[in-house]
């Protein structure tokens, strides 16, 4: 009995490998390593090198693996990238995902979880988002998760697979340097390459309606999603959990872009001021999960700081891990 972790060389699949193990859990990973990073899977980890999208890749690995559950990963997550190729994005993110669930009900796999997103909100009318707020993607790639959400959820209801979706706020840190997320557009990364350069940290608009001015986001760290996927795991593996449930996983406590900066100034010791430009499209006030659902659901809740977050974000940067801009 093992759990697939598809995406499993990528930045949060090899969190999530490494909860799953130290949860006593038997793993098997496949990714096809477009943006993943073999080293990251630990050693005694099988690792497939296969894309989701070849059929007779996945029937194979079912075949020679008793894999009970899937904790699916891979996908493409650039959202600029997503605007300029849709097609690349449905491709990737819902067909492999129809692929996946097509051998999954072949081998009789019990538990599925879809690693789902904040995206799938887009701009909310409220700052405290729960999960019963309309979804209202303004992105293909937040389309791509909510249309998995439904394909997941529509294949659990059919089969009587048991399934979840957890939506991820902003996530941010790493549990070593070596499994760092090295895509350089999400804020705490690229706040500390800017550091790291002598460059003053930008702040994208100072006028919205919140305390500072600055946008408020949920940050949580990278280990704190991945041991949510374990207590997700095993409430599918109790079946005690209703199926279907999408789930919003953040801290429940919003942090604003000045606060970020200011942290990861102090953090590094360098003696710069940030430099504010102006809004960018899009770019919501204040979004912040209610937390709430999954605290009930999965008795699990995020227990590391922002401080957590940067430090370790920090420690990657100085271990030298190359940071990829967006496309
Ligand atoms: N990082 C975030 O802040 C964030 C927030 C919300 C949701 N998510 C979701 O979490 C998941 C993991 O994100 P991440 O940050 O670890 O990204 P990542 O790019 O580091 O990991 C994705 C992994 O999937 C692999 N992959 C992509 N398409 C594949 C395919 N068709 N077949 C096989 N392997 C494939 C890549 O090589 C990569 O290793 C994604 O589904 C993403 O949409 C991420």
């Amino acid at each position: 009995m093992s759990w697939l972790v598809t995406g499993g060389a990528g930045y949060i699949g090899a969190h999530v490998i490494n909860s799953l193990i130290t949860a006593d859990e038997e793993v098997v990973a496949v990714d096809d390593l477009s943006t993943g990073n073999a080293t990251r899977v630990p050693p005694g980890v099988r690792l497939v090198a296969a894309n989701l999208l070849d059929q007779g890749s996945v029937r194979r690995l079912f075949t020679e693996h008793h894999v009970t559950g899937v904790v699916h990963l891979a996908a493409k997550k650039r959202v600029d990238e997503s605007l300029r190729q849709p097609s690349r994005y449905f491709r990737e993110n819902v067909e492999a995902l129809r692929v996946l669930l097509d051998e999954c009900v072949a081998a009789d796999v019990q538990s599925f979880v879809f690693s789902s997103s904040a995206a799938v909100y887009g701009e909310p009318d409220t700052t405290t988002v729960d999960e019963d707020v309309a979804c209202r993607p303004t992105t293909p790639y937040g389309q791509t998760k909510l249309a998995g959400e439904w394909l997941v959820r529509g294949v659990g209801a059919a089969t009587g697979m048991r399934t979840l979706a957890l939506r991820y706020f902003n996530v941010a840190g790493s549990a070593s340097a070596a499994l760092a997320d090295t895509y350089l557009a999400n804020l705490v990364p690229l706040v500390l390459d800017a550091l790291q350069r002598g460059q003053a940290p930008k702040i994208f608009g100072a006028d919205y309606a919140t305390p500072d001015g600055t946008c408020v986001r949920d940050y949580i760290h990278v280990a704190d999603v991945a041991d949510a996927h374990v207590a997700a795991a095993r409430a599918l593996e109790r079946g005690d959990i209703t199926s279907g449930q999408a789930l919003n996983i953040g801290t429940g406590s919003g942090v604003s872009v000045r606060e970020v900066v200011d942290l990861a100034i102090a953090i590094t010791g360098r003696d710069v001021q940030p430099v504010v430009e102006p809004r960018r499209p899009g770019d919501s006030p204040a979004v912040v999960a209610a937390v709430e659902r999954a605290r009930q659901e999965l008795h699990w809740t995020a227990v590391r700081s922002l401080s957590d977050m940067i430090v370790s974000a920090w420690q990657a940067v100085q271990h030298g891990m190359r940071v990829a801009s967006p496309l």
